[in-house]
């Protein structure tokens, strides 16, 4: 197959703040993404800049006595600092201050308004007098018209969800001076977005059956039917003072940020084609066959959606082939917060001593290619990230590569072993081309859920042939050889499948395989005959609960310089507030109030209390033997292991499994129910399975839980 051509972005941050957790859901996402095209082998550019101009950066820059310029360049250094410490490894990290941005700024600009695309209006906005300044409307703040609350800002509240205009704030005051704001009149530039020609495009761009199911509804939306116009014209300039690029041909007034924010993907995309002597055209002219894909926080569909690809399309230049937008971060079910210490950065994450590589793995088990929220919680972060990735995959290495070492002198097999491989370990090597296509639908959950699922079974396998028993007793050499080679290729190929999640890990797993860089089409072979493997070093620790407390109260104890004047507002954020002029904020609040009233009609009563179910405990317990009982038409004798205790139970579950084929799976059981003199002996629990309430539909399956639950865990 021809190799795809492919350019990815993510968001532009902001160059006045720091990267947090929030941030990296987007940039860990995309970088899986990108890292999973290159190992299939694509030609795949991931690009990416500092979003460097606005009044926030300009103000921020005069309170710390630096100019703009020594702002950003520092900025840059640590948003740089902090990708490559979580392993988000662009191909180029450049600046929208740059040469080439402003090219394309002008380029773009000069095209829309040769195309009458291009309107320049009056409009009054409110100026601080002390200041000599336009305000943006977060730099505005007052009683909020709706509810009272004081000093909101000139957009939305906070206290009361309300969003409005700056006008209608009640005693409004300048952020920045303190001074009482007064309207006045100046020109602004415009983007014709309610032209037909904008509209009549947008339409059938939107209606591209690849877009993100809840991204295209949300985008009819905005559309609105086929007889209506809802689209506004867009703002595009800021009056000086203001950091940024100069309109060509209006002096004082500047490119806001949608004229040069995006056309910082095309910023830095030329800066590497000029580096490495590619061509910049290929991927950007209108009949391009390259792709195109923008990764985003849900809060700039609008804008990546609508507003890019129609400013685009009448510049000349060819369209997005996708917009991946995700949801926020919440961490432990609420939005991040400075006060409980869950507005982490990466910086104090990495100086906590934390492996970022936790961190990619826990983000792409939850991730599914769709807007939904992500929640990190903290406690399932620990115990997937010690039983998944330590416990079943780490564990598959550490527990045959001494065998090898020691026995045979660090060689596997002298033999093919592919064909017992693929007997052994049935689904291993098949399963490549499920998970890739999972890796391409961004629906990394599913991703590792699968490969767990088969670390399960290699588990199994091991839990089988025992190789520590093979090692003891003498005359079992061989059968300790084939155990153990077998293992090795399943930790490659467990290996391969994580890598763009895991790219550091897998790299010294690399080391310890002694191969060359894993690459997809090498999931179709195992390793050669009499293949060497280097000594075995432990390749990850499990997460102590105590480096999460510490890291909390670390970002909690960030909490008291963090309270600056009131100069410069926070920068809006993935994780916190929606860009303020996003028609989805409004949709994210109104959707919130519909989902607290939702009806409350239930056909499941009587209902039971909370503490009537925390009666009954359920536990996970892992069937270490299972037997046919003589005598008993539907019984199966199970020993339970409940993390440090075993139970025998009679379980009516015969007409439905074989025992052979339970041994060793996990399930959930009632660990304080009274036990029960049976026939054939003690019933310590119950093993808990699902059957069709009538009896009319044949079957009884038994529960399993999800991968990473480990015997002994409570059910809630
Ligand atoms: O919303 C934001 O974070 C802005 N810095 C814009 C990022 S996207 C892009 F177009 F640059
Ligand atoms: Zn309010």
């Amino acid at each position: 197959m021809t190799p795809r051509k492919i350019l990815v972005t993510s968001a532009l941050p902001y160059a006045n703040g720091a990267i947090h957790l929030g941030h990296l859901v987007e940039y860990i996402q995309t970088d899986i993404w990108v890292r999973f095209q290159k190992m299939r082998g694509n030609e795949c550019w991931y690009v990416c800049a500092d979003d460097t101009h606005g009044t926030p950066i300009m103000l921020r820059a005069e309170k710390e006595g630096i100019t703009p310029e020594a702002l950003i360049a520092r900025v840059h250094q640590e948003h740089s600092r902090d990708f490559a410490g979580f392993h988000v490894a662009f191909d180029n990290y450049y600046s929208t201050h740059s040469d080439e941005t402003r090219f394309y700024s002008e380029d773009i600009y000069g095209k829309l308004k040769a195309a009458g695309l291009i309107e320049v209006r009056s409009i009054q906005q409110y100026y601080d007098p002390v200041k000599a300044m336009f305000l943006p409307d977060r730099f505005i703040k007052g009683e909020c018209p709706k509810c009272g609350a004081k000093d909101q800002y000139g957009d939305a509240c906070e206290s009361c969800g309300a969003a409005y205009a700056p006008t209608e704030l009640k005693d409004p005051y300048s952020a920045v001076s303190g001074a009482v704001p007064v309207l006045r009149e100046s020109d602004h530039y415009f983007f014709k977005l309610s032209d037909p020609r904008c509209q009549i495009f947008l339409r059938e761009w939107t209606r591209r059956g690849s877009l993100q199911t809840e991204a295209s509804n949300k985008l009819q939306e905005w559309l609105g039917a086929a007889d209506e116009n809802k689209l506004t014209d867009w703002d595009i300039s800021r009056d000086a003072p203001y950091f940024g690029f100069e309109i060509p041909g209006a002096p004082g007034k500047f490119f806001y940020v949608w004229l040069d924010a995006p056309i910082g993907y095309m910023g830095s995309f030329r800066n590497l084609c000029d580096r490495k002597g590619m061509d910049f055209d290929e991927y950007w002219k209108p009949d391009s066959t390259t792709e195109l894909y923008h990764f985003i926080g849900k809060d700039i569909l609008y804008f990546h959606a609508l507003f890019w690809p129609a400013e685009l399309k009448h510049a000349g230049y060819r369209t997005p082939t996708n917009v991946f937008a995700h949801g926020f971060l919440t961490v432990d079910g609420s939005k991040m917060s400075k006060s409980r210490g869950t507005f982490i950065t990466a910086e104090s994450y990495l100086q906590q001593g934390l492996n970022p590589e936790w961190l990619r793995y826990y983000f792409a088990a939850k991730l599914n290619g769709t807007m939904e929220d992500l929640d990190l919680n903290l406690d399932d972060f620990t115990s997937r990230v010690n039983s998944d990735l330590v416990g079943k995959y780490i564990n598959i290495a550490s527990r045959s590569a001494n065998f090898i070492a020691k026995h045979f002198e660090g060689k596997l097999l002298d033999e093919h072993v592919e064909d017992r491989f693929r007997i052994s370990l049935p689904e291993l090597m098949p399963a490549a081309d499920e998970i890739a296509g999972y890796y391409e639908a961004r629906d990394f959950g599913r991703a590792i859920r699968r490969i767990m699922a088969l670390a399960d079974h290699v588990n199994q396998y091991v839990d089988q042939h025992q190789p520590w028993k093979l090692a003891k007793h003498g005359g079992q050499e061989r059968e300790l050889h084939v155990v153990c080679t077998t293992l090795v290729n399943a930790f490659r190929l467990l290996t391969l499948y994580l890598k763009p999640v895991l790219p550091k890990l897998a790299q010294r797993a690399e080391e310890f395989l002694n191969i060359a860089p894993l690459h997809w089409n090498d999931a179709r072979h195992v390793l050669p005959p009499a293949h060497l493997i280097n000594g075995y070093e432990h390749l990850m620790q499990r997460i102590d609960p105590k480096q999460i407390a510490a890291l909390v109260a670390a970002n909690q104890e960030s909490l008291a310089p963090a309270a600056t004047p009131a100069a410069v507002p926070p920068a809006p954020t993935f994780a916190a507030a929606a860009e303020p002029h996003s028609p989805q904020r409004h949709a994210q609040h109104q959707q919130h109030t519909e989902d607290q009233t939702q009806a409350q009609v239930s056909p499941w009563e009587p209902f039971i209390s909370i503490d009537d179910f925390s009666k009954v405990d359920l536990r996970i317990a892992r069937i270490a033997d299972a037997k046919h009982v003589e005598g008993a038409d539907k019984l199966i004798q199970l020993t339970l292991e409940l993390g440090g205790e075993t139970r025998n139970v009679f379980a009516g579950i015969k007409s439905a499994y074989d025992p052979a084929t339970l041994i060793g799976r996990l399930t959930v059981m009632v660990a304080n129910l009274a036990p029960r003199k049976m026939k054939f002996g003690l019933s310590e629990g119950m093993v808990l399975a699902a059957s069709d309430t009538d009896g009319k539909s044949p079957g009884l399956f038994l529960l399993s839980p999800d991968s990473g639950a480990q015997p002994g865990m409570r059910v809630k």
